[in-house]
């Protein structure tokens, strides 16, 4: 049987603030439920298809939220940040309230693809070593790369304080400066610290792939969107 909800919960579940709060807006009459107004708190409505919209803003059940982001830099992958705003603060607020979390955090400076969602064995699953997603960065550095720095990164490098080298997956010149890295771990400033392992400096980083999931082109700096099927297919299917 379809599953069924009282719209307070349903409000309450999707982030919208506390059981009492949704029950005002819905007797207030803010509330429209699959194209209709709704001032009953206590009318239920099955959630597969179910759109609604609160104070004129339409938005759709999502049992979970799963989400891409494009990072910008100045950012701090965090919700409490020391030195810059936080990524959660480009989200709308319900997806906050509801605990969303990104899953792996780049630096601060790091621009590019990151992956948000309120789904703990989703974020497991991407973030755990076992799985090795890979990601894909674009990295700008100081000095040119020569063919000897991209084999010894694809043979391993040591680096400080990490027993064994460590190799990326491939490595591909984009231009005189510019590579870009497949790795298959996530370790703390791991592009940085490989990069400084061949003597060169990271100038601009910017993850731009994860597992086989592109950075879509037509999402811009500081944008976000729902991951569709296509997109998650691409992520599980690694
Ligand atoms: N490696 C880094 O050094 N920084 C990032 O933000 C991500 C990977």
């Amino acid at each position: 049987m379809a599953k069924k909800l009282d719209l307070e919960r349903i409000l309450k579940n999707q982030g919208f603030g506390s059981r009492k709060l949704c029950r005002i807006m819905i007797i207030n009459e803010e509330i429209t439920v699959n194209g209709e107004l709704c001032d009953d708190p206590d009318t239920e409505f099955e959630l597969e298809n179910l759109t609604f919209t609160v104070k004129g803003e339409a938005w759709e059940y999502k049992e979970k939220s799963y989400l891409m982001m494009h990072k910008p830099s100045n950012y701090e992958c965090s919700h409490k940040t020391q030195h810059h705003p936080t990524i959660y603060s480009l989200l709308p607020f319900p997806l906050v309230e509801r605990g969303v979390q990104c899953i792996g955090r780049l630096d601060e400076d790091t621009t590019g693809l990151i992956l948000i969602s309120d789904d703990g064995q989703f974020i497991h699953k991407m973030s755990s070593p076992k799985h090795k997603v890979s990601k894909v960065y674009e990295v700008l550095c100081k000095h040119p790369i020569v063919e000897a720095n991209i084999n010894a990164l694809l043979g391993g490098v040591k680096l400080i304080d990490e027993d064994e080298t460590i190799a990326a997956l491939a490595v591909t010149q984009i231009s005189e400066r510019t590579i870009h890295m497949t790795l298959a771990e996530g370790k703390y400033h791991q592009v940085k610290r490989m990069v400084a392992a061949i003597s060169n400096r990271v100038e601009g980083l910017k993850r731009v792939q994860i597992g086989d999931l592109i950075l879509p082109d037509d999402l811009k700096v500081g944008q976000w969107r729902w991951l569709s099927t296509d997109d998650m297919m691409k992520l599980i299917a690694v």
